[in-house]
This record gives structure tokens, sequence and C-alpha cells, in this order.
């Protein structure tokens, strides 16, 4: 049978958590599984307040009796735990599939600890292009903003990220959209998110930029804890 070494890390990162503290979660089956362990533990439970940027997490932990604090009335978490596509040595993270990285990063800005739990296979060296830097930008903006990233980046694909399901752009939770940016090259990272948050109408982009102090990853080795 096949080992689901996220559900290896997800189990060794609820260790962290002791009663008493308030944690943050994102998204994804990762977070999935963390909840899903916690759940076992009726002390987590009863004494550990929740909050999260995901709607589908927020559905879990609260099927799952936590206490759930709203994100706007949060300025300090102890930890805010996350998945994310891809991670490299810096633990500089992309998170671009789900369309709610604002609140990820505002969570993870927050946390005194921000941890990345994640299977082995999203742990490389540098960051590749095969996944999108996504930016939230407002509507009025995005016209503007895909012609001012063709001037600023060369061999760059920005697209509108359109749904699959109406004839239509994607909405975030924010009313905002989102732009898939495809770069065949990355430019230094460090520049990349002052470039982007630069341009008017950006709100924020997923690439998580030096933010995270700790990953814990699972894989054929065991579990590791990697630190900045
Ligand atoms: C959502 C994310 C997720 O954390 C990322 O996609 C990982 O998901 P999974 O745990 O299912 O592999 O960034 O914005």
């Amino acid at each position: 049978m096949d080992i689901d070494y996220k559900k290896v890390a997800a189990v060794a990162a609820v260790a962290y958590i002791r009663p008493g503290m308030t944690v943050g979660f994102g998204a994804g089956s990762t977070m999935a599984h963390m909840i899903n362990r916690l759940k076992e533990v009726p002390e987590l439970v009863a004494e550990v307040v929740v909050v999260t940027s995901s709607y589908n997490t927020r559905q879990l932990l609260l099927e799952a009796g936590f206490r759930l604090q709203e994100p706007g009335m949060m300025a300090v978490l102890d930890f805010y735990f996350d998945g994310c596509d891809q991670f490299d040595v810096s633990l500089n993270a992309l998170k671009s599939g789900g369309g709610i990285h604002t609140k990820e990063k505002l969570l993870a800005a927050m946390a005194t600890r921000f941890v990345l739990v994640a299977d082995g296979s999203k742990y490389v060296e540098r960051l590749y292009t095969t996944f999108p830097v996504v930016i939230e930008v407002i509507p009025e903006a995005v016209t503007f903003v895909l012609r001012r990233i063709r001037e600023l980046f060369r061999e760059v694909n920005p697209q509108l990220r359109l749904s699959n399901r109406r004839d239509g752009a994607v909405m975030t939770d924010n009313g905002n959209m989102l732009i898939d940016i495809w770069f065949t090259q990355f430019p230094e990272l460090a520049e990349i998110n002052p470039l982007l948050k630069g341009i008017p109408g950006v709100l924020e982009t997923s690439l998580f930029y030096r933010m995270a102090h700790e990953a814990v990853i699972a894989g054929r080795n065991g579990v590791e804890v990697i630190y900045k």
C-alpha cells in the first residue's frame, strides 16, 4: 500500500500544538489531514482557538467542534500551518492553486511560527516555473496590470484566470480577479514581490518570499524538519 506522505507530515506537525494556543490553518488536503488528526484529541479541540484562510478548512474545523475565530479579529497567532505547491531551501514557497493567497499571507504574517507542511516531493533546491506566480487584482485594474506585467518582464505569459464551470473570470472571496503569471525563468526572487506589488491595483502575490520559519516534510527517509 502506498504511504500518504502528506498525512505523515500532517500528523508530525500536529505535535506542535498545545492547549491554549491560537492556531491558523491554510487550505488543501494536507491541512485536512492535520484537522482529522487534531480532532482525535478532545483537549485540543476544546482548548485551541483556530482561524483559517480557507472556506473548506473552515467547514472541517466547525464540523470537528473547534472554536473558530475570524481573521479580522486576530493580530497574532502562535502558529500558522499551511501546505504549498513547491518550496525551496530558503523556505520560499509558491502557493498558486487556491487563489486565496492574500488571506493566507495575512495569517502567515501574524504567526509567531509559520510552518509549511508537505510531502517531500514539494521540496526543491530552486523554485521551478512549473507553477505560476498568481496575483490578486482589483477588477478595474486587470487590463492595465496585464499590460504592465508584459512591460516589466520579458518572456512572461500573464493570463486572467477563467472559470471552467461558467463563462467568466474566477472571482476571489474578496471580489477580485486572479492573474496567473507563467514565467519561463524566474527573475531574482527578491525582486518579484516588490515589482508586482508596485503595480497599482495588485493586492498580493502567491510567492511567499522568506516568510516561513520552518517546514515539516515527510518522505521515504521519514519526517524531517527544515529551519530557515
Ligand atoms: C492553497 C494551497 C495549498 O496549500 C496547496 O495547493 C497544497 O495543497 P495540498 O495540501 O492538497 O497538496 O496553496 O492555496
